[in-house]
């Protein structure tokens, strides 16, 4: 059955596209009638792959390099999804990655590059999305709101995560610069929402799944006992920028298989 095209018309760049989660939101959004910016920091080929993959469906795409961190390279690539699909109406802030230590060992660089991309590169593209949503305002047949910005969070946004604390850190400061800009652009009818997902079979976390014994234990953490995979964060994606959504703004969405539910109290405390 083709999916409704709730998207039709509408624009949307997806930072990180070319792999793991952004490549199924893009894929997602593309089937959903959108017109879609795939943004890759380094691998070219994969993002040409996933725009193959759109347009071979029928779809629109095109792969734009970017580093998300880097301000005039956000700048230069809404510059190019204006100047080729005339505005931008959603923006999925994905581009994330994990430079795992133990605390004390952790580097200056690890942190900084973690909160680099993770965290201010969220700030630089939202921060262009709502130039433009606001310049623009709202367009009555394409959507219900003048734009819509997706932030995709973690599970740690929430639960603590030794080893991890650049990331934890920056996923726990997307929460609330999702909430805060949400806050400030709802009078525009713009829509701010987070998406937290939970483990999701995807590169960033191949050992925690690539044996089984590895994915044994990764499900120890999950109730719903099985692990997620990119296509279910994919399909909130879509119907989150829909006008199916359209009274949800400033909260985050949790796609975890209750991972967030302190499985460890299901049988103690
Ligand atoms: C991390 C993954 C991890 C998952 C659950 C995600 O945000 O990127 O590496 O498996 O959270 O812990």
């Amino acid at each position: 059955m083709k999916t409704p095209q709730k998207l039709k018309g509408q624009a949307a760049i997806i930072t990180g596209g070319d792999s793991g989660i952004g490549r199924a939101v893009a894929i997602a959004l593309a089937e959903a009638g959108a017109k879609v910016l795939v943004n890759f920091a380094h691998n070219h080929d994969a993002a040409y792959e996933v725009v193959k993959i759109i347009k071979d469906t029928g779809g629109k795409a095109f792969a734009h390099q970017c580093d998300v961190s880097k301000e005039d390279e956000v700048k230069a690539m809404f510059a190019t999804a204006i100047k080729k699909y005339g505005t931008v109406d959603i923006l999925v802030n994905n581009a994330g990655l994990q430079k795992d230590s133990k605390f004390v060992d952790m580097t200056l660089e690890q942190w900084n590059t973690v909160i680099s991309i993770n965290l201010t590169g969220q700030f630089l593209c939202s921060r262009e999305a709502a130039k433009e949503f606001i310049k623009r305002g709202m367009v009555k047949k394409r959507s219900a709101a003048a734009g819509k910005i997706i932030c995709m969070s973690s599970v740690h946004e929430i639960i603590p995560w030794a080893g991890h604390v650049n990331y934890a850190a920056s996923k726990g400061g997307v929460s609330m610069f999702m909430k805060s800009i949400a806050q400030e652009l709802a009078p525009h009818q713009i829509r701010v929402v987070g998406i937290a997902p939970g483990a999701i079979q995807t590169p960033i976390n191949k050992p925690a799944w690539e044996t089984p014994a590895a994915l044994n234990k990764l499900l120890d953490l999950i109730p719903y006992n099985r692990i997620g995979q990119p296509g279910d964060v994919g399909k909130l994606a879509a119907w989150l920028a829909s006008d199916d959504a359209d009274y949800i703004t400033g909260t985050t969405i949790f796609v975890d298989g209750g991972m967030a539910l302190y499985p460890g109290f299901a049988d103690n405390g």
